[in-house]
C-alpha cells in the first residue's frame, strides 16, 4: 500500500530515517513529507511510533479539477461505502491552492463532502453526518493548481498532539519539532541532555520519551483509521486491541540506564507547567526541572560521550524585545564557552540577527520551520581543554 507521511519543513530527513527504521520501502522524500510503500498493518507503527510525523495519509485517487463541479465528479469516482457506513461520520480537510475556480479551500472541501454524502443518499437513502472533531472518516484533499489528490487521513488528529501537553507557554514548540531537533543533535540517549530555556518542557520531555523508548503516540486515545471498515486494499486493519498489545510488547529502557535530563527556565510558572506535562507524559522520574536563569548556570554534569546543551530562546517575535534579547543570547554564548566544554551545543532560533550575539561560530546551520517562522538549528562544537590541546598540538 502507498502512504504519504506529512511533517514540518526541515524535518523530512529525520522522518525518512524513522520510516526506514520501521521497515518502510521505496521511500521518496519531498518538501513537507515522505512517500513510502508498506503493508497495511504499517498504519499502526507509522501512527504510533513516528516522532516527527504530523499525519499519515493513504492516497486514493489523483485527478485534474478546474472548478467545483470537476471536483464533485472526481470525488464520486471513489466508492466511499468501502470505508464507512451511511450512518457514519466524516470530515473533509483541504490544503494547498487550486486553480481560479477552486481558490478557497473551504469551498473545495464542501464540494468533496457534498459528493460523498450524495453518493450515500443515492445508494442507501441515508447519509453520514459531518463531525469535525472526531470523524470516522477523515478525508484529505490536496490541491496544487488543477491537480487534485484525495487521500484518507489515518491519523485524523495531527500526531503532534501526543496527549500529554495540556498546558504550554506562548511560544511552545510542537512536540514533533522537539523530537526532530533532538534527533538532529545526534544525542546518544545516554549522555546528559540540558535545555536552558525549557518553557513547557517539550525538548526535555521528548528527550526522556526517546531515551525510555515510549512511542510518540502512546498517550493518544484515538487514531483516524480505527473508524474505517477496511483498508483501501480490502484487507482487515489493525484495531485498538492490536494497538494495545503492540504497546505492551515494546521494550523499555531500564531505569538505571536512563541519562541525566535537565530543564531550566527563569519563569517559575513555566517550570510548574513543564513538571505537570512531564507527569502526564510518564517521564517525571527521569527529568529534573528547575527555576534558573541561564546567567546563573552552574555545576553542569559531566558531558560523557555526547552530552547535549540546547535552548530555544525567544526570537523577539512572540516573546521578548530585541535589545534585551541580545544580552540573553550573549549569556547563552558565555555559558556554552565557559561551562560547556566537551558538550555539543545547539540553539534553535528564528532570529539569526540575534544569534550573532552568541559570539560562537556555528559549525552547522540547519533550516527548520517552526510553523510559519523559518528557524535555524545552530550547532557548536564546544571542545574540552584536552581536545583543544590535541587540536593545537597536531
Ligand atoms: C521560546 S520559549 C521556549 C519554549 C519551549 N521550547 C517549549 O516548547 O515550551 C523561551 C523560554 O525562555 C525562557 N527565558 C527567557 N529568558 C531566559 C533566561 N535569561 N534564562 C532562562 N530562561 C529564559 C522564557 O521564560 C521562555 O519559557
Amino acid at each position: 500500500m502507498e502512504f504519504f507521511v506529512t511533517t514540518s519543513r526541515g524535518l523530512e530527513e529525520c522522518l525518512a530515517q524513522e520510516i526506514l527504521d520501521l521497515g518502510g520501502q521505496d521511500i521518496v522524500t519531498v518538501p513537507g513529507g515522505v512517500a513510502l510503500q508498506g503493508d497495511p498493518s504499517m498504519l499502526l507503527q507509522l501512527n504510533l511510533q513516528l516522532t516527527t510525523a504530523l499525519r499519515v495519509l493513504v492516497p486514493l485517487a489523483e485527478g485534474s479539477c478546474h472548478n467545483g463541479n470537476d471536483l464533485y465528479d472526481f470525488a464520486l469516482t471513489i466508492d466511499w461505502s468501502e470505508f464507512i457506513d451511511s450512518n457514519g461520520t466524516l470530515a473533509v480537510q483541504c490544503v494547498g491552492r487550486g486553480t481560479e475556480g477552486l481558490r478557497h479551500s473551504r469551498y473545495a472541501s464542501l464540494r468533496v463532502k457534498d459528493a460523498i454524502v450524495d453518493q450515500f443518499r443515492d445508494r442507501f437513502g441515508e447519509r453520514p453526518d459531518v463531525d469535525r472533531d472526531m470523524p470516522q472518516l477523515a478525508v484529505h484533499l490536496h490541491l496544487r493548481d488543477e491537480h487534485a489528490l484525495l487521500s484518507l487521513d489515518s491519523s485524523s488528529i495531527s500526531l503532534h498532539k501526543r496527549g500529554y501537553r495540556l498546558q504550554s507557554g506562548p511560544a511552545a514548540l510542537r512536540e514533533t519539532l522537539g523530537a526532530g531537533v533532538i534527533q538532529y543533535t545526534g544525542w546518544d540517549k545516554r549522555s546528559p541532555f540540558v535545555d536552558f530555556m525549557c518553557g513547557s518542557g517539550t525538548l526535555a520531555i521528548e528527550a526522556a520519551r526517546l531515551a525510555l523508548g515510549i512511542p510518540a503516540g502512546s498517550n493518544r486515545e484515538h487514531f483516524g483509521y480505527w473508524g474505517w471498515n477496511q483498508s483501501p486494499d480490502g484487507s482487515t486493519l489493525p484495531g485498538e486491541n492490536d494497538h494495545l498489545r503492540f504497546l505492551a510488547e515494546l521494550p523499555r529502557t531500564p531505569k538505571e540506564e536512563m541519562p541525566v535530563i535537565l530543564g531550566f527556565d527563569q519563569d517559575p510558572e513555566m517550570v510548574d507547567i513543564a513538571e505537570e506535562n512531564a507527569e502526564r507524559a510518564g517521564v517525571s522520574d527521569f527529568v529534573k526541572f528547575e527555576q534558573r536563569a541561564v546567567e546563573d548556570t552552574k555545576d553542569l554534569p559531566d558531558p560523557l560521550t555526547h552530552g547535549v546543551l540546547i535552548c530555544n530562546p525567544p526570537y523577539g517575535e512572540r516573546l521578548g524585545n530585541e535589545e534585551d534579547l541580545k544580552e540573553v543570547y550573549s549569556a547563552i554564548g558565555d555559558v556554552y564557552k565557559q561551562q560547556g566544554q566537551g558538550y555539543h551545543g545547539f540553539i534553535l532560533t528564528g532570529n539569526t540577527g540575534l544569534a550573532k550575539s552568541i559570539g560562537l561560530r556555528a559549525s552547522r546551520r540547519r533550516p527548520i520551520w517552526n510553523g510559519p517562522i523559518e528557524c535555524r538549528l545552530l550547532s557548536y562544537e564546544l571542545y574540552s581543554g584536552t581536545k583543544r590541546k590535541k587540536a593545537t598540538a597536531s
